[in-house]
């Protein structure tokens, strides 16, 4: 079976890179974990792929200031070389520019902590919660220039509770994107499999 190439890119933590890893030891898995991309020298997922023994990078993107384009397109070398298919952004905390998102454009997808077309952008559980909404959750799209516009491949919804915080509302939402990336993810690999 076709097997792409899958890229994760980071900032930090990488609970939901870790949760994808482990969904794709499964053999029927469509996609192969084959790098971990950071944009943070010390962000704690890069040591939880490398203890997976998947390759890893950190592209700091610090040295290039206010030129995106530029710190991008040292990411796209290192993704290019690598034979990359497929890249799931899992807390990257960077906006893309229009140049790297046509560059993969169809080929890269994002998870964010709401009900998109909800609360694109930062603060999510807080703006969901303020505005007196009943439920939450996390959405995973495909990337386009617009931030967290994209097409949403899958959502998870819970219900918010009275008395939740943004923390606690995060604490309930996060164990719903360990799920659903997974799943997401392998129903956008088969989508592009089904267009080669
Ligand atoms: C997640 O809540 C994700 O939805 C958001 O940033 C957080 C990243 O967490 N974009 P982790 O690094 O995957 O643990």
């Amino acid at each position: 079976m076709t097997r792409l190439r899958l890229a994760i890119i980071i900032s930090g933590r990488g609970s939901n890179m870790d949760a994808i890893l482990s969904a794709a030891q499964a053999p029927d898995y469509p996609a192969e974990p084959t790098l971990v991309l950071s944009n943070r020298p010390d962000a704690q997922g890069l040591d939880t792929a490398a203890a997976q023994g998947i390759a890893t990078c950190t592209i700091d993107h610090k040295p290039f200031g206010k030129n995106r384009e530029a710190f991008e397109r040292e990411m796209d070398k290192v993704l290019q070389a690598a034979s990359i298919d497929i890249i799931a952004l899992a807390g990257f905390m960077r906006v893309l520019t229009p140049w790297f998102v046509q560059r993969w454009s169809g080929r890269l997808i994002n998870i964010h902590p709401s009900l998109l077309p909800k609360y694109p952008g930062l603060h999510t559980h807080q703006r969901a919660i303020e505005a007196g909404d009943d439920e939450a959750g996390c959405s995973v799209h495909w990337v386009t220039e617009g931030v967290d516009e994209g097409q949403v491949v899958a959502q998870a919804r819970i219900a918010i509770r009275p008395g939740d915080t943004p923390e606690t509302l995060a604490s309930r939402v996060l164990p719903q994107e360990h799920q659903l990336y997974p799943e997401a993810l392998k129903l956008a690999c088969m989508q592009i499999i089904e267009r080669q």
